[in-house]
């Protein structure tokens, strides 16, 4: 992503009004967004999030947004890029769950590749 998109990103994500906080998503709504993030998401991003047509997720690059930033990505998509909006299928809450799961709860930890035995840090 260019630069000044991120910037507009940030921008249009701090003025949307406060996103709904923390509410507790039923267990089978948790399951169907799951199944939402590795099939469809992982359509373009890989099925483990390791990048295909779109790029890799993992958890250090996704902490590197804040929830907020990353639920709106979700809601509304990338203009100009294959990133598509899903505000038509999923709510905010849906969105802030799937930002937080990228965020803590990604199998994908790293794309780094940890050193090798004896390899200094
Ligand atoms: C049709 C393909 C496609 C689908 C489906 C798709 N994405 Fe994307 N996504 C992309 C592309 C391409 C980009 C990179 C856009 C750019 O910045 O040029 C992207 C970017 C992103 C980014 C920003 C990544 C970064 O490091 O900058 C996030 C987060 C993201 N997508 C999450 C999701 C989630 C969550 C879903 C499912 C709800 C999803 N995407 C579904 C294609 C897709």
């Amino acid at each position: 992503m260019k630069p000044s998109a991120l910037r507009l990103l940030f921008c249009a994500a701090l003025a949307l009004p406060a996103l709904a906080t923390g509410d507790a998503l039923s267990p089978e709504r948790q399951t169907e967004l799951e199944t939402l993030l590795y099939q469809d998401c992982g359509s373009c991003h890989g099925m483990t999030l390791r990048g295909g047509l779109g790029p890799s997720l993992p958890r250090d690059r996704m902490a590197g947004f804040t929830t907020e930033a990353l639920a709106h990505i979700i809601l509304q998509g990338i203009p100009g890029s294959a990133m598509p909006g899903w505000k038509a299928l999923i709510s905010e809450a849906d969105a802030r769950w799937l930002a937080e799961h990228l965020q803590t709860d990604n199998p994908l930890e790293t794309l780094a590749v940890p050193p090798r035995p004896g390899e200094q840090e």
